[in-house]
């Protein structure tokens, strides 16, 4: 582990490995508290963390019918039943494989017609539960954490967000054309990550290198969205060896 106060980073070997320990984690969290609201992530970073959680489930060595899973973001607009939304995308990978409760799963609505009072609820929802006690994060080439894209200001509420090109870009793999991908999504916001008692940010391959060294070891800045990360005082940041190149080389830089 390289140790940078409030900030643990861990490299692993293969994406596979920090499925395990991600996982390992959350669940040492739901055994504490049993009630944890957990806040997931949607994109290919948590895959492998989703399927360890089912193989634990199978063995019986989690239980997840006590905690309220709310996720950081949703495409808009979008119906649920489109395979690309990310309602769809967390009932495939993990809900519809794991004893969550169906009434305690809480995704911002990309199909709502009332956009401003689907953030106003749904930063409510979260405030009324008690916070995030969990948060798994994604990173995006550019910084992006959820939908919060790279800005001249952080927004600390949940809300509509026209999506970077970068973002349309890298997204676009999981759509048959250009066209479909949506140009608009619905984020949580600055505030509730930040408010949220614990962080787990996962990122693999090389090419999200620059934005992990940027957003942990240069300026807390909206352009680098992630950077903000620096301020929470709980943050495990779990990479592979490709993710972690720029910051392995300046952990030697300063233990020279
Ligand atoms: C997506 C999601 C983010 C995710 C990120 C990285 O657009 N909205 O929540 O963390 O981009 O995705 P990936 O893990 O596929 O690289």
């Amino acid at each position: 582990m390289l140790d940078f106060g409030n900030i643990n980073i861990y490299v692993f070997d293969s994406a596979e490995e920090i499925g395990v320990k991600a996982a390992m984690l959350l669940s040492e969290t739901i055994k504490e508290n049993h009630k944890s609201n957990v806040c997931f992530a949607t994109g290919g970073s948590p895959v492998g963390m989703y399927k360890e959680l089912i193989k634990l489930y199978n063995e019986k060595a989690v239980d997840f019918s006590g905690i309220r899973a709310f996720n950081l973001d949703e495409y808009y607009p979008i119906q649920k039943s489109n395979s690309q939304s990310y309602d769809y995308f967390m009932k495939d990978n993990l809900f519809n494989h794991i004893n969550i409760d169906f009434n305690n799963q809480f995704i911002p609505n990309g199909e709502t017609k009332d956009v401003d009072k689907e953030c106003k609820d749904y930063d409510k929802l979260i405030e009324e539960n008690g916070g995030i006690d969990f948060q798994i994060l994604g990173i995006g080439t550019n910084g992006h954490i959820g939908f919060n894209e790279p800005s001249k200001s952080f927004k600390a509420n949940t809300h509509l967000v026209e999506l970077a090109e970068s973002t349309i870009n890298a997204n676009s793999r999981f759509f048959d054309s250009m066209e479909e991908v949506p140009k608009y999504g619905i984020t949580m916001g600055i505030k509730s990550i930040m408010m949220s008692k614990r962080i787990i940010l996962i990122a693999y391959g090389e090419n999200k290198a620059e934005a992990i060294y940027k957003a942990f070891f240069e300026d807390v800045t909206p352009e680098m969205p992630a950077s903000i990360l620096q301020f929470h005082r709980n943050v495990t940041v779990l990479l592979d060896k490709g993710a972690a190149k720029l910051v392995e080389e300046k952990f030697k830089a300063r233990n020279k």
